[in-house]
């Protein structure tokens, strides 16, 4: 739908000819919308990396509303099976949908742009959540290259195959998850927790991804599309393949972190539109 209505004496359509609501006085009451007291249609969202951590939990935690269609996109359909039906066991209100990609197989991306384009003709929501802590044997260079692929080119294909779809959506938001490790200033800060914590290509991949989240908000500005970049917290997950060490380190749980999303989605931070935010506020780029 996209906003646009043609008058009858009774329905509104919109250019695809659908009816989107009914003429009452000169006004259209939109058939299905909460302000018309009808059954609201669900938000159609993607959400990668949603079989582990923290995609799994917001996976969770969107599916406990029944406003939210959650796609859940991820490199492995075997773990994105596994992971829907044990969300589904827990009898969810919302509905839920897998689909599969790799972030850095850019064909994959495009056909699965063209499968959700096809089913759901629009998306709301676009949860650039994959990402991943690498240790190659290689130099820094190999390093680099392999961290870019997956947290930063992988996530800037992303948005570009579903730019499209969000802005079709008449409330686009669009998360990248990045972390605090991407700040530069706080790179600088001796008293900052995360001084001492090495990473560089993990750290430069997330602070270019930060580059193109302020590109996309900018760009998504005519379209409508809105964008948050999200630093979920130091939480004990299989990045890095390590969860025990990261439990060591003081790390929290992805539960927390899912929530952080939940309230970007809910509107409940479109005070921090294009900003690294945090759960309790803002980080400095
Ligand atoms: N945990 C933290 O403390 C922390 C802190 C700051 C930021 N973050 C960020 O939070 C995000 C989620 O990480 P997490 O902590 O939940 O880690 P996680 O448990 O390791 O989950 C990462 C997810 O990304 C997927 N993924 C990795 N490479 C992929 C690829 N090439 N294509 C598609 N999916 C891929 C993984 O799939 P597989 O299961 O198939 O590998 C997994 O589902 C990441 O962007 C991470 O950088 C995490």
């Amino acid at each position: 739908m996209n906003g646009k209505s043609q008058r009858t004496e009774e329905c509104a359509y919109d250019d695809g000819g659908r009816v989107v609501g009914v003429v009452l006085d000169d006004v259209v009451v939109v058939v299905g919308s909460e302000d018309a007291g009808g059954v609201a249609e669900p938000r159609q969202l993607i959400l990668q990396g949603s079989n582990s951590g923290i995609g799994y939990d917001t996976a969770k935690a969107l599916a406990a509303s029944a406003s939210y269609h959650v796609i859940m996109a991820c490199r492995s359909a075997e773990k994105a099976a596994q992971a829907l039906s044990e969300i589904q066991a827990n009898s969810p209100n919302g509905s839920l949908s897998t689909i599969q990609l790799d972030v850095t197989d850019h064909a994959s991306i495009y056909q699965a742009a063209k499968m959700v384009d096809e089913e759901f003709g629009r998306l709301d929501t676009l949860i650039n959540n994959a990402g991943a802590l690498l240790k190659s044997e290689g130099g820094l260079a190999e390093q680099m290259r392999e961290a870019f692929e997956i947290n930063t080119i992988g996530q800037v294909i992303m948005t570009e195959a579903f730019r499209p779809l969000l802005a079709k959506s008449k409330d686009a938001r669009l998360i990248f998850l990045s972390s605090r490790l991407s700040s530069i200033s706080l790179r600088l800060q001796r008293d900052h927790q995360s001084y001492n914590a090495p990473f560089a290509s993990y750290r430069m991949s997330k602070a270019a991804l930060n580059m193109w989240a302020a590109c996309a908000a900018k760009e998504g500005k005519e379209q409508g599309i809105r964008v948050w970049t999200v630093d979920p917290g130091l939480v004990a997950t299989n990045l890095g393949g390590n969860k025990e060490a990261l439990k060591q380190m003081g790390a929290g749980s992805s539960e927390v972190s899912a929530q952080t999303i939940l309230s970007i989605i809910e509107g409940r931070r479109d005070t921090d539109i294009g900003k690294l935010i945090h759960k309790d506020g803002v980080h400095p780029w």
